[in-house]
């Protein structure tokens, strides 16, 4: 969206049910009221309902259910996460998106989409993602050896349950990359690096969350095992406050984690965790373990107290028994 016609939005927010006509907004704007008609036009395009009366002038109504970046950035006071978001209708996949974009954005740049056809989750799944959710995959690039990259699946587990906390849903946090609400996923997190053999260019986390989806547009295998937002509240969420609240969780835990340390989100993780004291499965890609999961280490790797002795588990679906 032009700079424009988020200044006419901003204004008419602003002036709430007051009409400010089109010869003010050009005045404020230094624009013509022709060129501002133009505008109220577009914006009308992209789903904004605004009453125009030629005696008054205009009111917003109402604002279309899109994450339009102008939306989300207005107010947004991050200073790295969400510095550039790309915003799309319709896309295979916010990762791959994001993957080829990484080399020459900036760390904390942003892809968002409202549907997609080929999102992809872990182990080479697909990830439903009807309209209604939110697809997002955020560019990080720091300084740190590839070995560190699950630390990053984490704290985006850390800052994606934070964000729903503030919704007053109470969020838990399954490892390695699920949040749960109860024992129902409402978000996967799927982490891709770009590296050197000793050095990460970027991480693209992706993080897909079933906000405002209704389960009957989820695929029948994981309708049982899954849940959104709208259906624990009962209504619906608003997305831009819900992405807003999330890139601000993220920033905070990635600055927190560069200047306290990664212990500090660990700490966070293991308090939001639903997995710690619980006896859990874990199908690792050799066999499947089973026991009470007592610990996370820094690495990411889960600690299972198992018959045979502790078992640190890199890798795995773990099932809460
Ligand atoms: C999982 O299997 O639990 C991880 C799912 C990750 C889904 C998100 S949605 C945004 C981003 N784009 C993708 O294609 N996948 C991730």
């Amino acid at each position: 969206m032009t700079d424009k016609k988020m200044d006419i939005i901003r204004a008419l927010k602003n002036a709430g049910t007051d009409p400010i006509s089109g010869e003010e907004l050009g005045q404020r704007l230094g624009i013509s009221r022709t060129m501002v008609w133009k505008y109220i036009k577009a914006l009308g395009e992209e789903g904004y309902v605004i009453k125009s009366s030629p005696g008054s002038g205009h009111v917003l109504v109402s604002a279309p259910d899109k994450l339009y970046p102008s939306e989300i950035m207005d107010g947004l006071d991050t200073s790295i996460i969400g510095v550039d978001i790309r915003y799309f209708d319709e896309v295979d996949s916010t990762n791959d998106i994001a993957k080829k974009m990484g080399p020459l954005s900036d760390e904390g740049s942003v892809v968002i989409a409202e549907i997609q056809d080929s999102g992809r989750g872990r182990k080479g799944g697909h990830w439903v993602s009807p309209r209604g959710g939110v697809w997002m995959s955020v560019i990080l690039k720091p300084n740190v050896v590839p070995a560190y990259a699950p630390r990053f699946t984490l704290m985006a587990g850390v800052a994606v349950a934070r964000a729903i906390r503030e919704f007053g849903i109470e969020a838990s946090l399954k490892w390695p990359n699920d949040v749960l609400v109860g024992d129902k996923k409402v978000c996967g997190i799927l982490t891709e690096m770009d590296a050197e053999t000793d050095q990460i260019n970027f991480v693209v986390i992706g993080m897909g969350i079933n906000v405002n989806v209704s389960i009957e547009d989820l695929s029948e295998d994981i309708r049982s095992s899954s849940t959104s937002l709208s259906e624990i509240k009962g209504e619906e969420l608003d997305r831009i406050a819900f992405v807003q609240a999330l890139l601000r969780a993220l920033e905070d835990e990635y600055v927190r984690s560069k200047t306290l340390g990664f212990d500090s989100i660990l700490e966070e993780w293991r308090s939001l965790s639903s997995t710690i004291g619980r006896d859990v499965d874990v199908v690792t890609p050799q066999r499947m373990i089973s026991g009470k999961a007592v610990g996370i280490t820094e690495n990411g790797t889960l600690l299972v107290e198992t018959a045979e002795g502790l078992e640190e588990i890199v890798a795995g679906s773990c099932i809460h028994r």
